[in-house]
Protein backbone atom coordinates (compact mmCIF):
# COMPACT_ATOMS: atom_id res chain seq x y z
CA UNK A 1 0.00 0.00 0.00
CA UNK A 2 1.31 3.01 -1.02
CA UNK A 3 1.90 6.24 1.46
CA UNK A 4 -0.97 8.42 0.20
CA UNK A 5 -3.38 4.85 0.94
CA UNK A 6 -2.14 4.16 4.20
CA UNK A 7 -2.92 7.73 5.21
CA UNK A 8 -6.09 7.40 4.14
CA UNK A 9 -7.45 4.06 5.09
CA UNK A 10 -5.70 5.22 9.21
CA UNK A 11 -7.85 7.96 9.23
CA UNK A 12 -11.23 6.73 8.42
CA UNK A 13 -10.45 4.02 10.81
CA UNK A 14 -9.26 6.30 13.56
CA UNK A 15 -11.57 9.00 12.98
CA UNK A 16 -14.23 7.60 10.63
CA UNK A 17 -15.49 9.37 7.82
CA UNK A 18 -15.41 11.66 5.84
CA UNK A 19 -11.97 12.03 4.60
CA UNK A 20 -9.67 15.10 5.28
CA UNK A 21 -7.38 17.00 2.87
CA UNK A 22 -3.88 15.99 1.82
CA UNK A 23 -1.00 17.48 2.42
CA UNK A 24 3.09 17.07 1.82
CA UNK A 25 6.14 18.44 2.30
CA UNK A 26 9.82 17.12 1.49
CA UNK A 27 13.22 16.72 3.03
CA UNK A 28 16.02 18.65 1.73
CA UNK A 29 19.87 18.46 0.39
CA UNK A 30 22.04 20.99 0.27
CA UNK A 31 24.80 21.04 -2.33
CA UNK A 32 26.32 23.51 -0.67
CA UNK A 33 26.77 26.20 2.11
CA UNK A 34 27.08 24.61 5.54
CA UNK A 35 26.42 25.95 8.41
CA UNK A 36 26.20 29.27 6.89
CA UNK A 37 23.03 30.21 7.33
CA UNK A 38 22.79 31.26 10.72
CA UNK A 39 25.75 33.31 9.76
CA UNK A 40 23.25 35.08 7.38
CA UNK A 41 25.41 33.82 4.17
CA UNK A 42 24.50 32.25 1.45
CA UNK A 43 22.93 28.08 1.11
CA UNK A 44 22.39 25.57 -1.95
CA UNK A 45 19.81 23.46 -1.39
CA UNK A 46 16.78 21.66 -2.37
CA UNK A 47 13.67 19.70 -1.82
CA UNK A 48 14.00 16.04 -2.56
CA UNK A 49 11.13 13.05 -3.48
CA UNK A 50 11.20 12.39 0.78
CA UNK A 51 8.48 14.12 2.29
CA UNK A 52 6.06 13.95 5.03
CA UNK A 53 2.46 13.92 4.17
CA UNK A 54 -0.45 14.48 6.77
CA UNK A 55 -3.99 13.90 6.03
CA UNK A 56 -6.05 16.82 8.09
CA UNK A 57 -9.59 17.23 9.20
CA UNK A 58 -11.19 20.43 10.88
CA UNK A 59 -12.83 18.63 13.90
CA UNK A 60 -15.00 21.69 15.68
CA UNK A 61 -12.71 22.21 18.73
CA UNK A 62 -10.04 23.83 20.20
CA UNK A 63 -8.26 20.40 20.41
CA UNK A 64 -5.81 18.83 18.22
CA UNK A 65 -5.64 14.91 18.26
CA UNK A 66 -2.57 13.50 16.32
CA UNK A 67 -1.75 9.90 15.01
CA UNK A 68 2.05 9.16 13.75
CA UNK A 69 1.70 6.12 11.63
CA UNK A 70 5.54 5.92 11.45
CA UNK A 71 6.04 6.17 15.22
CA UNK A 72 2.90 4.49 16.38
CA UNK A 73 1.55 6.93 18.31
CA UNK A 74 -1.47 9.10 19.46
CA UNK A 75 -1.10 12.59 20.87
CA UNK A 76 -3.90 14.75 22.15
CA UNK A 77 -3.49 18.79 23.33
CA UNK A 78 -5.51 21.88 23.67
CA UNK A 79 -4.34 24.90 21.34
CA UNK A 80 -4.52 27.13 24.45
CA UNK A 81 -2.42 24.72 26.59
CA UNK A 82 0.90 26.01 27.30
CA UNK A 83 2.69 23.10 27.87
CA UNK A 84 4.18 21.39 24.74
CA UNK A 85 3.40 17.66 24.83
CA UNK A 86 6.03 15.42 25.55
CA UNK A 87 6.40 13.15 22.21
CA UNK A 88 9.01 14.71 20.08
CA UNK A 89 7.17 14.47 16.54
CA UNK A 90 4.07 16.13 18.44
CA UNK A 91 5.93 18.91 19.98
CA UNK A 92 6.56 20.33 16.33
CA UNK A 93 2.54 20.13 15.38
CA UNK A 94 2.04 21.89 18.41
CA UNK A 95 4.78 24.36 18.49
CA UNK A 96 4.02 25.25 14.42
CA UNK A 97 0.10 25.83 16.51
CA UNK A 98 1.29 28.07 18.72
CA UNK A 99 3.63 29.54 15.97
CA UNK A 100 0.67 30.51 13.53
CA UNK A 101 -1.07 31.96 16.36
CA UNK A 102 2.18 34.25 17.11
CA UNK A 103 2.22 35.40 14.19
CA UNK A 104 -1.28 36.47 14.06
CA UNK A 105 -2.78 33.15 11.99
CA UNK A 106 -5.75 31.21 13.13
CA UNK A 107 -5.29 27.79 13.92
CA UNK A 108 -9.00 25.72 14.82
CA UNK A 109 -8.84 22.01 16.21
CA UNK A 110 -8.37 19.63 13.71
CA UNK A 111 -7.47 15.60 13.67
CA UNK A 112 -4.65 14.36 11.67
CA UNK A 113 -2.49 11.38 10.40
CA UNK A 114 0.39 11.20 9.38
CA UNK A 115 3.60 9.42 8.48
CA UNK A 116 6.46 9.76 5.74
CA UNK A 117 10.24 8.39 3.83
CA UNK A 118 12.35 11.42 4.99
CA UNK A 119 14.64 9.00 6.76
CA UNK A 120 14.87 10.16 10.63
CA UNK A 121 18.43 11.88 11.83
CA UNK A 122 20.46 11.32 8.20
CA UNK A 123 20.49 14.92 7.88
CA UNK A 124 18.01 15.50 5.50
CA UNK A 125 15.77 17.28 7.40
CA UNK A 126 12.69 15.42 8.31
CA UNK A 127 11.98 17.84 11.53
CA UNK A 128 11.58 20.97 8.25
CA UNK A 129 9.58 18.44 6.34
CA UNK A 130 7.12 17.85 9.08
CA UNK A 131 7.06 21.67 10.42
CA UNK A 132 6.42 22.61 6.64
CA UNK A 133 3.60 20.21 6.01
CA UNK A 134 2.06 21.33 8.78
CA UNK A 135 2.50 25.32 8.73
CA UNK A 136 0.95 25.01 4.73
CA UNK A 137 -1.45 22.70 5.59
CA UNK A 138 -2.52 24.79 8.46
CA UNK A 139 -1.97 28.26 6.12
CA UNK A 140 -4.70 26.72 3.60
CA UNK A 141 -7.26 24.94 6.22
CA UNK A 142 -8.00 28.49 8.58
CA UNK A 143 -6.17 31.59 6.38
CA UNK A 144 -6.84 30.86 3.19
CA UNK A 145 -3.35 30.95 2.26
CA UNK A 146 -2.65 34.59 3.38
CA UNK A 147 0.47 33.73 5.57
CA UNK A 148 3.58 34.42 3.03
CA UNK A 149 5.80 31.15 2.24
CA UNK A 150 8.63 33.08 3.83
CA UNK A 151 6.54 33.54 7.11
CA UNK A 152 5.85 30.01 6.68
CA UNK A 153 9.38 28.99 6.82
CA UNK A 154 10.03 31.12 9.91
CA UNK A 155 7.22 29.91 11.74
CA UNK A 156 9.04 25.87 11.06
CA UNK A 157 11.88 28.06 11.82
CA UNK A 158 11.00 29.16 15.49
CA UNK A 159 9.55 25.96 16.01
CA UNK A 160 12.90 24.47 16.42
CA UNK A 161 14.19 27.57 18.44
CA UNK A 162 11.16 27.42 21.08
CA UNK A 163 9.91 24.23 21.45
CA UNK A 164 13.03 21.81 19.99
CA UNK A 165 16.04 23.59 21.19
CA UNK A 166 17.98 23.80 18.54
CA UNK A 167 18.71 26.91 17.09
CA UNK A 168 18.69 26.07 13.84
CA UNK A 169 19.42 28.51 10.63
CA UNK A 170 16.22 29.38 8.16
CA UNK A 171 17.96 26.64 5.28
CA UNK A 172 16.20 24.04 5.78
CA UNK A 173 12.69 25.28 6.43
CA UNK A 174 12.96 27.74 3.27
CA UNK A 175 13.75 24.49 1.24
CA UNK A 176 11.00 22.72 2.56
CA UNK A 177 8.59 25.36 1.81
CA UNK A 178 9.97 26.72 -1.47
CA UNK A 179 11.51 23.45 -3.16
CA UNK A 180 10.90 23.51 -6.73
CA UNK A 181 11.55 20.27 -8.90
CA UNK A 182 14.52 20.45 -11.13
CA UNK A 183 15.81 23.22 -9.82
CA UNK A 184 18.04 23.95 -6.69
CA UNK A 185 17.88 27.15 -4.79
CA UNK A 186 20.34 29.60 -3.98
CA UNK A 187 19.29 31.49 -1.37
CA UNK A 188 20.67 34.75 0.67
CA UNK A 189 20.17 34.18 4.65
CA UNK A 190 20.51 37.75 5.18
CA UNK A 191 17.76 38.98 3.11
CA UNK A 192 15.90 36.35 2.07
CA UNK A 193 16.09 36.70 -1.46
CA UNK A 194 16.70 33.88 -3.38
CA UNK A 195 17.70 32.36 -7.09
CA UNK A 196 16.37 29.18 -8.76
CA UNK A 197 19.18 27.07 -10.27
CA UNK A 198 18.14 24.56 -12.78
CA UNK A 199 19.80 21.44 -12.19
CA UNK A 200 20.01 18.18 -13.78
CA UNK A 201 23.67 17.52 -15.01
CA UNK A 202 24.05 15.31 -18.03
CA UNK A 203 26.71 13.15 -16.79
CA UNK A 204 26.45 13.40 -13.09
CA UNK A 205 23.84 12.29 -10.21
CA UNK A 206 24.08 13.39 -6.83
CA UNK A 207 24.11 10.40 -4.58
CA UNK A 208 23.60 10.12 -0.66
CA UNK A 209 24.96 7.98 1.37
CA UNK A 210 24.05 7.48 4.99
CA UNK A 211 26.38 6.19 7.49
CA UNK A 212 23.26 5.52 10.06
CA UNK A 213 25.24 6.57 12.75
CA UNK A 214 22.24 9.10 14.21
CA UNK A 215 23.03 12.50 15.57
CA UNK A 216 19.73 14.58 17.65
CA UNK A 217 21.18 18.31 17.11
CA UNK A 218 19.51 19.21 20.24
CA UNK A 219 22.08 17.59 22.06
CA UNK A 220 25.03 17.65 19.61
CA UNK A 221 27.70 20.70 20.28
CA UNK A 222 25.47 22.59 16.83
CA UNK A 223 24.16 25.19 19.38
CA UNK A 224 27.71 25.45 20.49
CA UNK A 225 29.23 26.06 16.73
CA UNK A 226 26.64 29.26 16.18
CA UNK A 227 27.38 30.39 20.04
CA UNK A 228 31.23 30.39 18.28
CA UNK A 229 30.52 32.12 15.64
CA UNK A 230 28.32 34.94 17.18
CA UNK A 231 31.08 35.48 19.91
CA UNK A 232 33.66 36.47 16.78
CA UNK A 233 31.46 38.61 15.32
CA UNK A 234 30.77 40.50 18.54
CA UNK A 235 34.70 40.64 18.85
CA UNK A 236 34.65 41.65 15.20
CA UNK A 237 32.00 44.62 15.86
CA UNK A 238 30.14 43.19 13.26
CA UNK A 239 26.39 41.93 12.93
CA UNK A 240 27.53 38.56 11.07
CA UNK A 241 30.12 36.72 9.81
CA UNK A 242 28.54 37.54 6.53
CA UNK A 243 30.64 40.71 7.09
CA UNK A 244 33.97 39.68 7.42
CA UNK A 245 36.61 38.92 5.14
CA UNK A 246 39.76 36.15 6.23
CA UNK A 247 42.28 39.33 5.95
CA UNK A 248 39.97 41.02 8.69
CA UNK A 249 39.73 37.61 10.47
CA UNK A 250 43.07 36.72 10.09
CA UNK A 251 44.17 40.89 11.78
CA UNK A 252 42.17 39.97 14.90
CA UNK A 253 43.39 36.29 15.82
CA UNK A 254 44.79 37.29 18.44
CA UNK A 255 41.89 38.46 20.55
CA UNK A 256 39.93 35.16 19.63
CA UNK A 257 40.27 31.70 20.86
CA UNK A 258 42.44 29.25 18.61
CA UNK A 259 38.94 27.56 18.48
CA UNK A 260 36.65 29.74 17.88
CA UNK A 261 39.36 31.56 15.03
CA UNK A 262 38.41 28.05 13.23
CA UNK A 263 34.98 27.83 13.40
CA UNK A 264 35.02 31.55 12.15
CA UNK A 265 37.55 30.68 9.42
CA UNK A 266 35.69 27.91 8.13
CA UNK A 267 32.64 29.80 7.66
CA UNK A 268 33.95 32.77 6.07
CA UNK A 269 35.80 30.70 3.43
CA UNK A 270 32.20 28.34 3.18
CA UNK A 271 30.56 31.58 2.54
CA UNK A 272 32.46 32.37 -0.85
CA UNK A 273 32.54 28.86 -1.76
CA UNK A 274 28.47 28.45 -2.36
CA UNK A 275 29.09 31.70 -5.25
CA UNK A 276 32.01 29.91 -6.41
CA UNK A 277 29.83 26.97 -6.94
CA UNK A 278 26.91 28.58 -8.12
CA UNK A 279 28.78 30.26 -10.65
CA UNK A 280 30.85 27.23 -11.72
CA UNK A 281 27.36 25.25 -12.42
CA UNK A 282 26.70 28.55 -14.51
CA UNK A 283 29.30 27.19 -16.32
CA UNK A 284 29.45 23.16 -16.24
CA UNK A 285 32.13 22.91 -14.53
CA UNK A 286 31.47 20.06 -12.55
CA UNK A 287 35.12 19.47 -11.68
CA UNK A 288 35.11 23.05 -10.22
CA UNK A 289 31.87 21.85 -7.85
CA UNK A 290 33.46 18.85 -6.80
CA UNK A 291 37.15 20.36 -5.68
CA UNK A 292 34.42 22.75 -3.14
CA UNK A 293 32.93 19.76 -2.21
CA UNK A 294 35.85 18.18 -0.84
CA UNK A 295 36.72 21.59 0.27
CA UNK A 296 34.01 22.08 2.71
CA UNK A 297 34.28 18.33 3.76
CA UNK A 298 37.85 19.52 4.87
CA UNK A 299 36.58 22.48 6.82
CA UNK A 300 33.49 20.79 8.83
CA UNK A 301 36.19 17.92 9.67
CA UNK A 302 39.15 19.73 10.67
CA UNK A 303 38.22 22.92 11.64
CA UNK A 304 34.99 23.37 12.40
CA UNK A 305 34.63 19.83 13.85
CA UNK A 306 31.17 18.45 12.57
CA UNK A 307 32.14 15.25 11.16
CA UNK A 308 33.13 11.83 12.65
CA UNK A 309 34.92 9.10 11.64
CA UNK A 310 32.59 7.21 9.49
CA UNK A 311 31.96 10.28 7.37
CA UNK A 312 35.39 10.78 6.95
CA UNK A 313 35.69 7.40 5.84
CA UNK A 314 32.89 7.62 3.19
CA UNK A 315 34.57 10.87 1.96
CA UNK A 316 37.90 9.12 1.36
CA UNK A 317 36.23 6.22 -0.08
CA UNK A 318 34.77 8.57 -3.04
CA UNK A 319 38.15 10.07 -3.66
CA UNK A 320 39.80 6.78 -3.87
CA UNK A 321 36.83 5.90 -6.20
CA UNK A 322 36.98 9.29 -7.97
CA UNK A 323 33.82 10.83 -7.01
CA UNK A 324 33.87 14.34 -8.24
CA UNK A 325 32.80 15.73 -4.83
CA UNK A 326 31.91 14.47 -1.45
CA UNK A 327 31.26 15.79 1.98
CA UNK A 328 29.36 15.72 5.28
CA UNK A 329 25.58 17.25 4.63
CA UNK A 330 23.68 18.94 6.92
CA UNK A 331 24.25 19.79 10.71
CA UNK A 332 26.41 17.17 11.48
CA UNK A 333 27.55 14.26 13.84
CA UNK A 334 26.53 11.83 11.79
CA UNK A 335 23.72 11.43 8.82
CA UNK A 336 24.88 11.24 5.05
CA UNK A 337 27.36 12.53 2.91
CA UNK A 338 26.14 14.20 -0.64
CA UNK A 339 28.43 13.08 -3.68
CA UNK A 340 28.77 14.48 -6.79
CA UNK A 341 29.12 11.43 -8.98
CA UNK A 342 30.06 10.84 -12.54
CA UNK A 343 27.22 8.69 -14.33
CA UNK A 344 30.24 6.35 -15.43
CA UNK A 345 31.05 5.19 -11.90
CA UNK A 346 28.13 5.28 -10.19
CA UNK A 347 27.57 2.34 -9.79
CA UNK A 348 31.34 0.80 -8.77
CA UNK A 349 31.17 3.58 -6.27
CA UNK A 350 27.79 2.90 -4.71
CA UNK A 351 29.26 -1.16 -4.44
CA UNK A 352 32.87 0.04 -3.05
CA UNK A 353 30.92 2.51 -0.39
CA UNK A 354 28.87 -0.68 0.61
CA UNK A 355 31.62 -3.16 0.50
CA UNK A 356 34.83 -1.13 2.56
CA UNK A 357 31.82 0.57 5.03
CA UNK A 358 30.08 -2.70 5.88
CA UNK A 359 34.02 -4.55 6.58
CA UNK A 360 35.11 -1.93 8.71
CA UNK A 361 31.88 -0.62 10.53
CA UNK A 362 29.86 -3.87 10.33
CA UNK A 363 26.72 -2.50 8.98
CA UNK A 364 25.84 -1.33 5.14
CA UNK A 365 25.14 2.31 4.55
CA UNK A 366 22.06 3.50 3.08
CA UNK A 367 22.11 4.97 -0.14
CA UNK A 368 19.67 7.27 -1.91
CA UNK A 369 19.47 8.52 -5.42
CA UNK A 370 18.65 12.04 -5.02
CA UNK A 371 15.90 13.78 -7.07
CA UNK A 372 15.21 17.40 -6.63
CA UNK A 373 11.42 17.50 -6.27
CA UNK A 374 8.76 19.89 -5.33
CA UNK A 375 8.32 21.45 -1.70
CA UNK A 376 5.31 22.36 0.69
CA UNK A 377 1.69 21.08 -1.43
CA UNK A 378 -1.58 20.24 -1.31
CA UNK A 379 -1.61 16.30 -2.49
CA UNK A 380 -4.92 15.82 -5.09
C1 LIG B 1 20.90 21.97 10.25
C2 LIG B 1 20.15 23.27 10.54
C3 LIG B 1 20.30 24.27 9.39
C4 LIG B 1 21.76 24.46 9.02
C5 LIG B 1 22.45 23.11 8.84
C6 LIG B 1 23.94 23.25 8.61
O1 LIG B 1 20.33 21.29 9.18
O2 LIG B 1 18.78 23.01 10.74
O3 LIG B 1 19.71 25.48 9.74
O4 LIG B 1 22.43 25.25 9.94
O5 LIG B 1 22.26 22.26 9.96
O6 LIG B 1 24.18 23.88 7.42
Amino acid sequence: MDMKELIRKTFVERFGAPEGQLFASAGRINLIGEHTDYNEGFVFPGAIDKVIMAEIRPNGSHSVRALSIDIDEYCEFGLNEEDAPSQSWARYIFGVCREIMKHGGKVEGFDTVFAGNVPLGAGLSSSAALESCFAFALNELFNAGSISKFELARIGQSTEHNYCGVNCGIMDQFASVFGKAGHLIRLDCRDLSYEYFPFSPEHHSLVLVDSRVKHELKDSPYNKRRESCERVARALGVPSLRDVSLAELNAARVTISDEDYRRAKYVVEERDRVLCVCSALGRGDYEEVGRMMYATHEGLSKDYEVSCEELDFLVDVARRTGVTGARIMGGGFGGCTINLVENSIHDRFIAEACKQFAEKYGHEPKIYDVVISDGARRVE
